[in-house]
């Protein structure tokens, strides 16, 4: 099944509650929650409580991506927090990630991994018995709002074959640049869940937004 993940990043935080019921009410199945250090990616966002704030008024569940130097600080704050799914950068501790996404499943969440847009797909491949998801980011990590990197399209062709070959029931996701005009090739291309922020949040009617964005879904190549 294919979903859409709006992430939060571009919600308006005065008129969270309303443009979430909007986004929840026009087909969103989980909320993506960007964390940043200000180290790993040159910018702030959220923490644990805030990931706690939204775990109570909503029945979705939140996914929690890392973009922190030090991942192991922060799985269990967040898995605390109530985050269903965990997604740790490739690039980050790579030499504990067995050990960080173990202790993923075992808390009963659902670990997964993140590429950055120079990260060669490979990397994936020990992980891909042991993970729900790989995450794939279509531009450099740290802000929203920016376009697409077209080269994103063969990179996912790329992670489809290796996700097929080696353990098919990994999801495949995508992180940036997301629109409803991009959406139909990427769904050729083999992606199974969107992440968008800024399409989704930005758009006139948030509610209407997240239907189109669906309704493409539903058409699975
Ligand atoms: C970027 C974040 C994204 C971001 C996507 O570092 O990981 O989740 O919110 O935003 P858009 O959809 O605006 O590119
Ligand atoms: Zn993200």
């Amino acid at each position: 099944m294919k979903r859409l993940e709006p992430s939060l990043l571009a919600a308006d935080l005065y008129r969270l509650p309303a443009q979430m019921e909007a986004a929840e009410r026009g087909g969103a199945a989980a909320w993506h929650l960007d964390i940043m250090d200000g180290h790993f990616v040159p910018n702030l966002s959220f923490g644990p409580h805030v990931c706690e704030g939204i775990r109570k008024h909503t029945a979705l569940p939140v996914t929690a991506h890392l973009m922190v130097e030090r991942p192991s600080r922060f799985i269990r704050p967040f898995l605390d927090a109530g985050a269903g799914a965990v997604l740790l950068h490739a690039e980050t501790e790579p030499e504990r990630l067995p050990e960080l996404l173990r202790s993923v499943r075992d808390a009963g969440a659902e670990p997964g991994v993140v590429l950055r847009p120079k990260t060669p797909p490979e990397t994936v491949l020990p992980y891909l018995p042991a993970i729900g998801r790989v995450l794939l980011m279509s531009v450099e990590p740290g802000y929203g709002g920016q376009a697409l990197l077209p080269e994103s399209f063969g990179r996912i062709r790329a992670l489809r074959r290796l996700i097929e070959r080696e353990n098919p029931a990994v999801l495949l996701a995508l992180d940036g640049g997301v629109t409803p005009e991009n959406a139909p090739a990427l769904l050729e291309a083999g992606v199974d869940v969107f992440v968008a922020g800024s399409s989704v949040f930005g758009a006139p009617d948030i509610e209407t937004r997240c239907r189109e964005f669906c309704g493409v879904l539903r058409h699975e190549p």
